[in-house]
């Protein structure tokens, strides 16, 4: 017999954002925190140039607002900016109360400041980091405090497979609310069932549509299908964030190499040494992320080459050593020296910028369910985000969902009794090629049809192919039993055709989604909003 389990509040993520949910509201409510594999399996381990906050003197809340509006082109919501930018002092003191320990330098006084770096978009230097491995540090300081919480169940290689609501128990939409999710457990291969007075949804990204990404494995936008399915609004997809420098090689391909290296002088170059962002934008290396990754395909392009170079070897040795281990590491491990030579780099999708539509509490369309951090759209990072942004925004939002659950919590009764998955009408795969085969041609497609610049040629090939795996993909999906990667296939090829859509819908060119067919953008500035037809 499978497990059944009962919780106040099942998070369904062990990132950033579900993690510091969960431990804001770990005084006053029982909590199932749920990850696909270890619990560092997640983007926020990955995180590396650092969070993005006021902390100087001479930085401001208005500087921090206006550059994320300008990085955002005209789409962000100011209310979500606004929010999140006021609140991002409190969010990094509350990590450093954790525990987290970044990076400090001696001041002119003798005291030891924390170091603060500069990315795209930022007007200052306002980017807090633990050297560039900064979701390393948080990650483990977080995981550290759940795992002696005792208000905190913690649940690996659990894969949420779908959510459970009411509408779905008693066919009636009236009152319709989460009451909790099937889940399969990856070591026994058997779905448990989760009972909840709240769900939240802190999955992640999806840029595993895509074949190139500097994402983990994780990243597959289950959340987002998830909430689909169950009648919750999608935004702005078409704004997948296409990171400017990842790693190009055959055995480290997509491994990121931080923004924080253009932030401290990293060039930008062509095979033949030249700089070219210039030519691009007057901020040059430092302008935001869509400008800079369109620049380098637009140069691969004309010039028919694999890749530019980026060059922080003018720093001294020691300085490049101190500020980017983990770069400096994992490039000499492949050969490439970065303190002597540039390093070979490639844009990679990074970042999904749109999501499932929240208030500013991260309440979505269905009562009870929650999402919070890369999986929602609050309206913070309209048409591009700005870097450090999203580290920040899974705090800001995180706390603010604990309160306004931690505010109802005594007034929602008890879930009802969720029936047991029903496993009686589907066989066991003889056939796994389908997945593996169809994982691979949705990736494809998504690089080659709906990458950095499209055409509406392109984005309708893209819908075509989708609707055909999504036929075929259904009909394994009710026929034989289901996998980790089953699961995956189905969330991704759903999200695939949200952002397929959000960009048919988009007759502009802005921020991220740029297409040869509209170049331009048109006012005023609108949402692209999905509804589902359930
Ligand atoms: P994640 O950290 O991705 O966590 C998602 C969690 O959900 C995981 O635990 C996963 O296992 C779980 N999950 C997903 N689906 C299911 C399911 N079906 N069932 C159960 N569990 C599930 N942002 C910054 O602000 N600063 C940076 O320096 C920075 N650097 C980055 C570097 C890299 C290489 C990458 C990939 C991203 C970076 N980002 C950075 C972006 C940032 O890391 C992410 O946006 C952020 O960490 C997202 O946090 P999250 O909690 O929303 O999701
Ligand atoms: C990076 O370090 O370049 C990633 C920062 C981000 O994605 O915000």
């Amino acid at each position: 017999m499978s497990a059944i389990y009962r919780h106040d509040v099942l998070v369904i993520g062990s990132g950033a954002a579900g993690l510091s949910l969960a431990l804001k509201l770990a005084s006053s409510a029982k909590i199932a925190v749920l990850s696909k594999g270890s619990l560092t399996a997640a983007n926020t381990f990955y995180a590396q140039g650092g969070v993005a906050a006021v902390m100087d003197e001479g930085d401001s809340l208005d500087a921090h607002v206006i550059d994320t509006l300008t990085a955002g082109a005209g789409l962000c919501h100011e209310d979500a900016v606004r929010i999140t930018v006021e609140n991002g002092p409190k969010a990094i003191h509350w990590l450093i109360e954790q525990g987290v320990a970044f990076t400090t330098e001696p001041s002119q006084n003798g005291e030891e400041n924390y170091h603060l770096t500069k990315e795209g978009g930022h007007s200052h230097r306002r980017v807090i980091h633990a050297a560039d491995s900064t979701g390393l540090a948080i990650s483990n300081t977080l995981i550290d405090k759940v795992k002696n919480n005792a208000n905190i169940a913690l649940f690996e290689n659990r894969v949420a497979v779908d959510l459970v609501t009411s509408a779905k128990l008693t066919g009636s939409k009236k009152n319709n609310r989460v009451v909790g999710a099937y889940v399969l457990n990856n070591i026994t291969d058997s779905i448990e069932v989760f009972h909840a007075k709240f769900v939240v949804l802190a999955t992640g990204g999806a840029s595993k549509a895509y074949l190139y990404t500097s994402n983990p494995d994780i990243a597959t936008g289950d959340g987002l299908a998830m909430a689909w399915r169950v009648g919750c609004r999608a935004a702005n997809m078409e704004f997948n964030q296409f990171h400017p420098t990842c790693l190009y090689h055959t055995q480290g391909s997509s491994f990121l190499i931080t923004e924080a290296i253009r932030g401290e002088g990293g060039k930008l170059r062509l095979p033949n040494g030249d700089s070219f962002m210039e030519q691009f934008d007057e901020r040059a290396e430092l302008a935001p992320r869509d400008i800079v990754a369109r620049a380098i395909d637009h140069e691969m392009k004309r010039l028919g080459i694999d890749c530019v170079y980026l060059d922080i070897s003018h720093k001294s040795s020691d300085f490049i050593r101190t500020h980017f281990p983990t770069v400096y590491e994992r490039c000499l491990s492949l050969g490439i020296d970065i303190t002597k030579e540039p390093i070979p780099v490639v844009p990679a999708a990074h970042y999904t910028c749109g999501g499932i539509v929240t208030d500013l509490n991260g309440q979505t369309d269905i009562a009870g369910l929650y999402a919070i951090g890369e999986t929602a759209f609050t309206g913070l990072h309209g048409a591009n985000r700005m870097a450090s942004n999203s580290l920040l925004e899974c705090f800001v939002f995180g706390f603010a969902a604990a309160k306004q659950i931690n505010d109802q919590l005594d007034s929602v009764d008890a879930p009802p009794e969720i029936p047991r998955w029903d496993e009686s009408q589907v066989t066991d795969s003889d056939e796994d090629v389908v997945i593996s085969h169809n994982w691979d041609e949705l990736r494809r497609l998504m690089w080659d049809y709906v990458g950095i610049v499209r055409t509406g040629k392109r984005l309708q090939r893209a819908r075509n192919r989708i609707e055909l795996l999504q036929q075929e993909i259904l009909e394994y999906y009710s026929h034989y039993k289901i996998s980790n990667d089953l699961i995956e296939l189905r969330n991704l090829v759903q999200v695939a055709e949200l952002i397929v859509r959000c960009a048919q819908q988009r007759k502009e060119s802005r921020g991220l989604h740029y297409t040869l067919d509209y170049p331009i953008k048109i006012e005023p500035a609108k949402d692209s909003l999905l509804f589902p037809d359930i």
